[in-house]
């Protein structure tokens, strides 16, 4: 019999993802495997339920959903309810974020769930087809700077008009990772001035490439796999004198720094915050590890001084559609090289698949949850 791979409707509020797409579902139905669709579970993606057409199976109500399932994908992580109605032993893929959720991890053990957690897939080149933190951060970097854009006192681009010329904005943005970069290419595109600064050092060339200038602080804090340290005391002064500067002088601040498992590093004080122009912006992407900037409020867009602050949540949910379909075809990249003749073979010496798991035949097989546990 055919695995039976199901997409249940996010349940999360404000989550409008949907874990695959009809075009991902057909490519997986092609495979020979069959897949189940929650009525509606497209629906605030803007897919309704017949754009998947005759490649899925409609199925009323995620209890009918979760009963039939081999495999289930997921953007948000399970509430228990939902982990509840999960087949004992089958497989779970999703963004798990298991140290904010050590009961939700508790329950996939003791029910022998083969769980894979999206946002471990490991950063090597072969993976980066699949990796859901990266296309989720390409979304998210589009979004602020348009953001930002809306949410300036003054124009973007430079305009020449009979009534004048204005100067391009200044935009300074904090964090040139995935999301940073994406985010200078489209301030850059809307015609802004960019100045962009990460602890990275291979961060400037990415940086130029992009049309941005780097900000030099000295501070450098390469680690490894991609992601940077954190900064030591000293380190974080040295920064903070420098960047203090440009972000006085800019039109709009865009924050993206972040360092895995970790607080976001507070790069932006108060004394930053009050030192910068009335109409300014900062849109602090952060917000969702608490913050780049001080004075950020997770979820709220709030004033101070004459400077708005935004600290936007989930920021991929309010762009559904490119969200699902990249968040969809990086779940294909993962699974359809296991699939044969609708059959799912996991390979775990796989590193990909190694390291991607959570838990698996009852036990918490990721080293840094199972400590947590
Ligand atoms: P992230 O979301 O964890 O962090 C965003 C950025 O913030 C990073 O560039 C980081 O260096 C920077 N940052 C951290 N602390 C900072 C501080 N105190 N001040 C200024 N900046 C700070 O990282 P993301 O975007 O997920 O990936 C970072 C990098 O990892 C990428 O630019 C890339 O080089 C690498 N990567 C490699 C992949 C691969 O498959 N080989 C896939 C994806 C990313």
């Amino acid at each position: 019999m055919p695995v039976r791979m199901a997409v249940p409707k996010e349940i999360v509020s404000g989550e409008r993802r949907v874990a695959l797409d009809p075009t991902m579902a057909e490519r997986f139905a092609k495979l020979g495997v069959e897949i189940l669709l929650e009525k509606g579970a497209g629906l605030s993606a803007f897919f309704p339920d017949e754009a998947y057409g005759k490649s899925s199976r409609l199925v009323d109500g995620a209890q009918a959903l979760y009963t039939e399932a081999d495999v289930v994908f997921k953007v948000q992580a399970p509430t228990l309810e939902e982990v509840e109605l999960l087949r004992d032993g089958s497989t779970l893929l999703a963004v798990l974020l298991p140290h904010r959720n050590v009961e939700m991890v508790k329950r996939l053990r003791d029910k022998k769930i083969t769980s894979f957690a999206m946002e471990l897939i490991p950063r090597i080149s072969r993976a980066q087809s699949m990796d859901v933190l990266s296309s989720q951060a390409a979304v998210s970097g589009y979004k602020v700077a348009l953001l930002a854009a809306n949410l300036a006192s003054g124009f973007f681009p430079m305009l020449t008009t009979a009534a004048g010329t204005i100067r391009p904005s200044k935009v300074v943005i904090v964090g040139a990772g995935v999301a940073g970069l994406q985010a200078i290419a489209t301030c850059r595109r809307l015609g802004a001035m960019v100045e962009a600064y990460d602890v990275r050092p291979a961060a400037r060339q990415e940086i130029e490439s992009l049309g941005g200038k780097m900000i030099d602080t000295g501070v450098s804090a390469a680690s490894e796999g991609g992601y940077a340290r954190e900064l030591t005391a000293e380190e974080k002064q040295k920064q903070a004198d420098v960047l203090a500067r440009h972000i006085a002088a800019a039109n709009a601040v865009i924050t993206t720094a972040a360092v895995p498992g970790r607080p976001a590093p507070k790069i932006v004080t108060a004394a930053m915050v009050e030192g910068m122009k009335r109409g300014a912006v900062i849109v602090d992407l952060a917000a969702e590890s608490g913050g780049n900037c001080e004075l950020t409020r997770p979820g709220e867009t709030v004033e101070h001084n004459g400077v708005i602050i935004a600290g936007p949540l989930n920021i991929p949910s309010s762009f559904p559609v490119p969200a699902s379909e990249m968040y969809a075809k990086n779940l294909f990249n993962f699974l359809s090289p296991m699939i044969k003749d609708g059959n799912l073979n996991l390979d775990w010496n796989d590193e990909v698949i190694a390291k991607s798991a959570l838990t698996r035949d009852g036990k918490i097989v990721h080293e840094p949850t199972s400590k947590l546990v």
